[in-house]
């Protein structure tokens, strides 16, 4: 990356606003100090008096958007190593591998993500680095470790009893629970993330099976809110879908098979659907090479398709609908893939692209900086020499990056 000029005058043939869910042609936006200063039509930003040495760059050949945001990612780790494999890689590698996700996460246009989970507060260093400018990422909100019951999906359950290995986040019990969120908060923690449903990719757990009861979730959540942070619940199956909403988490992770009742209530209480609908056929296709269990594959072959299909439902309900995708589990950088399948299962691509940016700036309560190109707001911008409305897959191949005003990815 260059370093970050005194002010930079951005050209935009084309500019997606995010808030009106409109595209407006021939604009400008002025980036000082890392943030937007002034957005608008091109005669009237020009007729400004603009900085001195103001640098010019010409996108009017391009479409310029907010930085794409990803709720549901994991940075920490080597993605090629699943099942059995996993148990081979230490914290440290797992922290050396985040290094290169969160430049290619970066590079793909996403400049704001949620890290949902990661062994020893890793990602709590990494988003520390990033910030500090010492390595190349996206700006992340980490939950450090995931909370869940004992041999539960956010467990370790690959060992057997005389080689016991228990995830860092494992805690049973109300008060112990509340526990592990002040814990996370201590060390860093933006964000709480916990297991309310057995998985797919954990060995053992039941996607169906609820994870916690209501009271602990409700301590997870009451915990979490006290301490100003915000609760992602991983729930597949039906009830644990229900009785998370109920007891208040702010965003459902997955909600495969969530039922109308469950879309209705997320719909009333404001809950966001984080749905990765895209891994499915990443799993199925290149899975078993990375070291999936077969019991796991068996289990996504109930999961993709419904998960899809509940997807759809949730969109003609009219329930708030986040970006998330699971990132780590497929190779980082490939985030932009899921826009697609979204526009497939009932999306216009501007909703797809407005998941991706103001909804989860919203749910990650950070819409006072990001997720729309606004004056005053970060200047984390991207574009496409496409037309992403007519062809949302022009988002898997970003351009231009610009995050907090420095540009990373130049377009040619
Ligand atoms: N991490 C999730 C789990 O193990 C991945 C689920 C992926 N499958 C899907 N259809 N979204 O449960």
């Amino acid at each position: 990356a260059s370093s970050e000029p005194e002010a930079t005058l951005i050209e935009a043939g084309k500019l997606v606003d995010t808030v009106s869910g409109r595209v407006l042609e021939n604009q400008m936006i002025l980036v000082e100090n890392g943030k937007i200063a002034a957005i608008g039509a091109k005669s009237e930003i020009e007729g400004m008096t603009l900085p001195d040495g103001v640098k010019r760059i010409d996108l009017s050949g391009y479409t310029v958007l907010p930085g794409l945001t990803d709720s549901h990612v994991h940075l920490i780790g080597n993605s090629n190593l699943h099942g059995y494999k996993s148990l081979s890689e230490s914290t440290p590698s797992a922290a050396i591998y985040g290094t290169v996700n969160a430049r290619k996460t970066l590079m793909a246009g996403f400049t704001t993500v949620r890290n949902v989970g990661a062994p020893g507060f890793a990602d709590i260093d990494l988003m520390n680095a990033i910030d500090e400018g010492v390595i190349t990422g996206p700006r992340m909100i980490p939950a450090g470790r995931s909370i869940g019951i004992t041999g539960g999906h956010c467990d370790n359950n690959l060992l057997p009893y005389e080689d016991q290995k228990t995830s860092g986040g494992v805690a049973d019990g109300p008060w112990a629970v509340r526990a592990k969120v002040r814990e996370n908060n201590k060390y860093g923690a933006k964000v709480i993330k916990f297991c309310g449903t057995g998985g797919v990719l954990s060995k053992g757990t039941k996607i169906g099976a609820q994870q916690f009861s209501f009271e602990e979730m409700k301590a997870i959540v009451d915990e979490a809110h006290l301490l100003g942070l915000k609760v992602a619940v991983h729930a597949h199956g039906e009830e644990g879908i229900n009785t998370a909403i109920r007891a208040g988490v702010d965003s459902v992770e997955h909600a495969s098979f969530i039922s109308d009742e469950g879309i209705a209530e997320a719909k009333t209480r404001g809950t966001y659907l984080s749905m990765d609908i895209y891994v499915s056929d990443y799993i199925l296709s290149e899975g078993e090479e990375a070291g999936i269990l077969e019991e796991s594959l068996a289990k996504e072959r109930t999961v993709g398709k419904k998960q899809r299909e509940r997807f759809q439902a949730a969109v003609e309900a009219g329930a708030n609908i986040a970006f998330g995708t699971d990132a780590g589990v497929y190779p980082h950088g490939d985030n932009g893939r899921q826009m697609k399948y979204m526009v497939k299962w009932g999306l216009t691509p501007m909703q797809a692209l407005q998941a991706a940016t103001i909804n989860n700036a919203k749910l990650f309560g950070v819409e006072d900086m990001s997720g729309s190109l606004e004056a005053g707001k970060y200047a984390d911008i991207i574009a496409v020499d496409g037309d992403p409305i007519a062809d949302v897959s022009e988002l898997e191949d970003v351009d231009f990056v610009m995050k907090g005003g420095v540009i990373y990815k130049a377009a040619e």
